[in-house]
């Protein structure tokens, strides 16, 4: 992307919290060089710095830099951003969308599913024994799949796993079109949709709207036996609900991609739970440079007084 003389006037702070943050902070590096980038705020207040690029935001960072215009998460969250008791309201606020998200998060989903639902942990307990035994097939189109969330990414699972056989709803806020799969829409469509839901994937944004949505009321609504896939944000569940609600076998067990705290504390009840698959918040991550690309995009369009791509609503937090 050929970087427009009107950004590099622009000074950048990325918040490097993370490896993954620090990758996008060497791609901006690479790709715009004379853009001015900073990583820390070099003063008691920066009036240079008109963006920001980052994962996290904390407290006290916003009101230091009194030009702020844009901050963009290089994630499809923006929650750690908006999560920021301190960031005024006129500041514009952007997330990563690309393509390539929804497949990893495909991949991701259909590989928990189907590690169930072909009892995969069983095949390789008799491969280990050496043991020839023929399980039974499930027929998928007996088995619901309900997706929380039908955005850019929960469109994208929800239809691959329709082609896997599966029968697949979904719930979100309205209905888009997004999907070929029946919409369930907001509280009232919601005790419905979970009735049926024998494999549950969140993809919800963290919310003021979600947070604790998954607890024991909502989760108890559930099939007997259901399967839990959480691949949102961690605040979205009530990890204790859950725990119990596997533990006392109304749930069949979970695929637990995100937390309340990250990385997961080693004390967790989670780590030793054999009925709880944890993965390190890996389920996908967007490409490095479209997301760069979207990044100077913005930039531009800010100058130029045009719509962002890929803006937040701040009044719905996603
Ligand atoms: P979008 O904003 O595109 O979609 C959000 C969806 O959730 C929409 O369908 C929306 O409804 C629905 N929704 C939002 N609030 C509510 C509510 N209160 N009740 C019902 N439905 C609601 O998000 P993405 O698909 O791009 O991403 C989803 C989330 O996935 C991200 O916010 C992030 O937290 C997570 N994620 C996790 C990753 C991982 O590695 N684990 C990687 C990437 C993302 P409507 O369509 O009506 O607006
Ligand atoms: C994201 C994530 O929001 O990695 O992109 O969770």
């Amino acid at each position: 992307m050929k970087i427009p003389s009107v950004v590099n006037s622009d000074k950048v702070l990325m918040l490097l919290t993370s490896d993954f943050v620090t990758a996008r902070y060497e791609a901006l590096r690479a790709q715009a060089p004379d853009l001015r980038i900073i990583t820390e705020i070099e003063s008691e207040s920066d009036p240079d710095v008109t963006a920001l690029f980052a994962f996290k935001l904390s407290a006290g960072i916003a009101p230091r830099l009194p030009n702020l215009r844009l901050a963009a998460s290089v994630g499809a969250g923006a929650d750690g951003i908006l999560s920021a008791p301190d960031l005024p309201l006129h500041v514009k606020v952007t997330r990563a969308v690309e393509p390539g998200l929804g497949f990893s998060m495909a991949q991701y989903v259909a590989m928990l599913i189907l590690k169930q639902f072909r009892s995969l942990p069983t095949m390789e307990e008799q491969h280990r024994k050496g043991e020839w035994k023929r399980l039974p097939i499930p027929d998928a189109r007996q088995t619901t799949v309900g997706i929380m969330g039908l955005g850019s990414i929960g469109s994208v699972v929800a239809n691959a796993v329709a082609a896997l056989g599966f029968n697949v709803i979904g719930w979100a806020r309205s209905d888009k079109g997004t999907t070929n799969v029946p919409v369930f829409v907001g509280a009232e469509g919601m005790d419905a949709f979970l009735r049926q839901s024998d494999y549950l994937v969140c993809l919800l944004p963290a919310t003021p709207q979600t947070s604790g949505l998954l607890d024991r009321t909502c989760l108890s609504k559930l099939p007997r036996g259901s399967y839990l896939i959480n691949v949102a944000r961690g605040g979205i569940l009530v990890e204790q609900d859950l725990l119990a609600l596997v533990n006392e076998g109304h749930l069949s067990g979970a695929a637990l991609d995100v937390f309340a705290t990250e990385p997961l504390p080693p004390a967790s009840a989670f780590w030793g739970n054999k009925k709880v698959f944890v993965t390190p918040h890996i389920a996908a991550q967007p490409s490095v440079s479209p997301v760069v690309d979207q990044f100077l995009d913005n930039l531009q369009r800010l100058a130029d007084g045009e719509p962002l791509i890929n803006e937040v609503d701040r009044r719905l937090g996603y």
